[in-house]
């Protein structure tokens, strides 16, 4: 562990250590107790024989074509394999299993769109549309194992690709339509993606929002792998045409045949790649393969959310982008059987009552969404949601982030009537579903705390040697055993997927994120200890924007640090040194800020740009972003001793001042 990473763990525990003295409990109230899904004894039963009990919810949760006679095999470490010999088909569990039983009729989605339109889909419906697309793409040449980028607003037919793909044994790699041609053509060249699924765009604010120019652009230059773009019509903009390589969506899926009969899939066949961003610039291709992943993430969203699928009514707010929208949009709510709510837009478009005139009107009982929207929402006022009846809302889930306690009381007090529990639950693109997160009809919950590790998963908190630190201490966040859902590698590259994550800690999953046991023996995360910042609960590398700006022409050299914001969780900072030609251009913090949109994407734009004269560094010259941090988040600058230039602080204070 670098000295920096070290300081900003020392600083997050510090920040945190006021809120550890939280004691404030809410335990689940009899009634709820009484009709929760998951009892206390879970964790026992889970203890006794990990793997058999991860069988039994796989058998129970799941409908295996081939059924698995194997659970784990770890021989291999950090490889896993989990049901190996068993066989299934992802779509299948999501879908027609549904309709066979004779539930055909039940919502799935319920769509709403940025504009006010709206779509229902029932079980059979969907069933249909996805047999449809499943037809049209294997049509345009896509067979089992192929790649398929996908690159989508929030509408169904993101749910609808990815679920054909998974049918067909197609592995999808969905990039966030925030980002960039750039960052949208290197993860279609690392994947070498076959098919590329887009929109003409979608909408934002009450405007049509581009997509396909950014698909366009991201295939102008040769030498990629695409053969086709299959394009979705949405917001009914004018796009360009590559006659041969584009095709609508209504053309192709929307005239395909409706009959498709599944077949499995062996359980460690890929189910996708998700790229994430990791502490170098090259984002990392997150694996995760079909058994175990839709195991972990099915009977979490029953078990943490306490799913009742004849009557509740989910709402996960995450993006198709991020690995919530996978395992908490695409995948377990369909393979439970439930009935969901799916958003385009954004939560103040046309009005900052948006979302709660959501919850009224679908009757939504289960919200799932991220605290940096919570805090948002606090900062509006209550009296926005106080206007709609939210009567419906049992049960509210916070993941993305630390809540910190202030925001978990609003969120239980003014969305949750007072009595809804609240749970904070802690993942990773990497783990693939839910780990750390109290059982709402057990758990007393804590404000601010994911508290318990799930049944079947073994999360430990460890000192800099590895060794378990007692109640009371902190270190970094752990995971001891192997879980259903763990990423298989990163695509492509098994010495980076073992480097990164099994060889800091010897036998050890490390997560890359600081944590504490308090007194009870409850987790409370602290933050990243790495060079990953977490902005409105999205990850971004200091390395990658760094790396963007250095490619102007205008900058000689780059530091980005996040500083702590109130509303976003953290907000990106940059301190940028320019070349002798530039320091003249009065514009050019808009033109840096535009140029990491352009090699990125929005999201990772600075909020704030510094141009400073030196950047400080040690003497074998790493920066000292824990130094810059000080700045960005205005306090008194920490010890610069070991600095090779002394006086750089001053001169960037300095400069500052001006
Ligand atoms: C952070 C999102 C505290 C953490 C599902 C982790 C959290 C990173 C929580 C993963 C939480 C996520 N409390 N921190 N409840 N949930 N994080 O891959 O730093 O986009 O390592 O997955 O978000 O972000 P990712």
């Amino acid at each position: 562990m670098s000295e920096v990473t070290t300081a900003a763990a020392g600083q997050a525990g510090d920040a945190l250590e006021n809120l550890l003295k939280e004691n404030r409990k809410f335990a689940p109230s009899a009634e709820f107790a009484a009709n929760a899904i998951v009892h206390g004894d879970e964790y026992a039963k889970a203890d006794a024989d990990r793997p058999a009990f991860w069988g039994e919810q796989s058998r129970e949760l799941l409908s295996w074509s081939k059924p698995f006679t194997k659970t784990l095999d770890w021989s291999n470490p950090p490889f896993a394999t989990w049901f190996e010999d068993g066989e299934i088909n992802a779509a299948y569990n999501a879908l027609d299993r549904h309709v066979e039983a004779g539930n055909g009729d039940r919502v799935a989605i319920y769509f709403e769109g940025e504009p006010g339109d709206t779509r229902t889909y029932t079980y059979a419906q969907l069933t249909e549309e996805v047999k449809k697309a499943t037809n049209a793409f294997e049509s345009l040449g896509v067979i089992k194992g192929d790649r398929v980028a996908v690159y989508l607003p929030m509408i169904p037919e993101a749910v609808i690709t990815l679920l054909a793909c998974a049918r067909i044994g197609a592995i999808h790699s969905v990039v966030f339509g925030g980002y960039s041609a750039d960052a949208l053509r290197s993860r279609i060249d690392d994947a070498e993606a076959k098919l590329v699924v887009t929109a003409d765009g979608t909408f934002r604010r009450g405007k049509p929002s581009p997509l396909k120019p950014a698909v366009d652009e991201a295939l102008s230059a040769p030498g990629h792998s695409v053969q086709n773009v299959v394009v979705v019509k949405r917001n009914g903009e004018d796009v360009n045409w590559v006659e041969g390589r584009d095709v609508w969506w209504d053309d192709s899926v929307g005239t395909a045949s409706t009959e498709h009969t599944a077949v499995g899939h062996p359980a460690e066949h890929p189910l996708f790649i998700l790229y994430t961003s990791g502490t170098t610039g090259k984002p990392k291709g997150i694996l995760h393969t079909t058994g175990g992943y839709l195991t972990q993430t099915a009977y979490t969203h029953r078990a943490v959310f306490d799913l009742h699928p004849e009557t509740d009514v989910f709402w996960c707010t995450a993006d198709v982008g991020w690995v919530t929208g996978h395992s908490y949009v695409t995948y377990a709510p369909l393979i439970n059987g439930a009935t969901q709510v799916m958003y385009e837009g954004t939560p103040d478009s046309p009005h900052q009552g948006r979302f709660w005139e959501i919850v009224e009107k679908y009757k939504v009982s289960i919200l799932y969404t991220a605290p940096t929207a919570i805090r948002t929402f606090m900062k509006w006022g209550e009296d926005i949601p106080a206007k709609y009846d939210l009567s419906s809302i049992r049960l509210l889930g916070s993941v993305g982030e630390p809540i910190n306690p202030e925001a978990w009381m609003w969120y239980r007090r003014v969305i949750g009537a007072d009595k809804a529990p609240v749970v904070d639950t802690w993942w990773q693109t990497e783990t693939g579903a839910i780990m750390i997160a109290p059982l709402p009809g057990v758990t007393a919950a804590k404000p601010g705390s994911a508290q318990v590790p799930l049944p079947g998963i073994a999360v430990d908190v460890v000192d800099e040697l590895g060794a378990s630190v007692p109640n009371g201490h902190g270190g970094y966040l752990v995971i001891r055993e192997p879980w259903p859902a763990m990423l298989r590698g990163i695509w492509g590259d098994n010495e980076r997927y073992q480097d990164t994550y099994w060889s800091r800690f010897d036998g050890m999953y490390f997560a890359g994120d600081g944590a504490k046991w308090d007194e009870d023996g409850d987790v409370w995360l602290l933050g990243r200890v790495d060079d990953v910042m977490n902005v409105s609960g999205h990850r971004l590398s200091t390395t990658e924007i760094e790396s963007a700006l250095v490619s102007h022409p205008s900058v000689a050299e780059a530091a980005v640090v996040g500083a702590a914001d109130e509303t976003t969780g953290q907000s990106v900072v940059a301190f940028v040194i320019l070349r002798g030609s530039a320091v003249e251009d009065a514009d050019i913090v808009t033109t840096l800020r535009n140029h990491v949109g352009h090699e990125i994407g929005p999201i990772a734009k600075p909020r704030t740009i510094l141009v400073v004269p030196e950047l400080p560094k040690t003497r074998s010259g790493k920066i000292m972003r824990r130094l810059l941090k000080d700045v960005a988040e205005g306090r008194t600058v920490g010890d610069a001793s070991t600095l090779a230039d002394n006086t750089v602080m001053n001169q960037i204070a300095e400069s500052l001042r001006k």
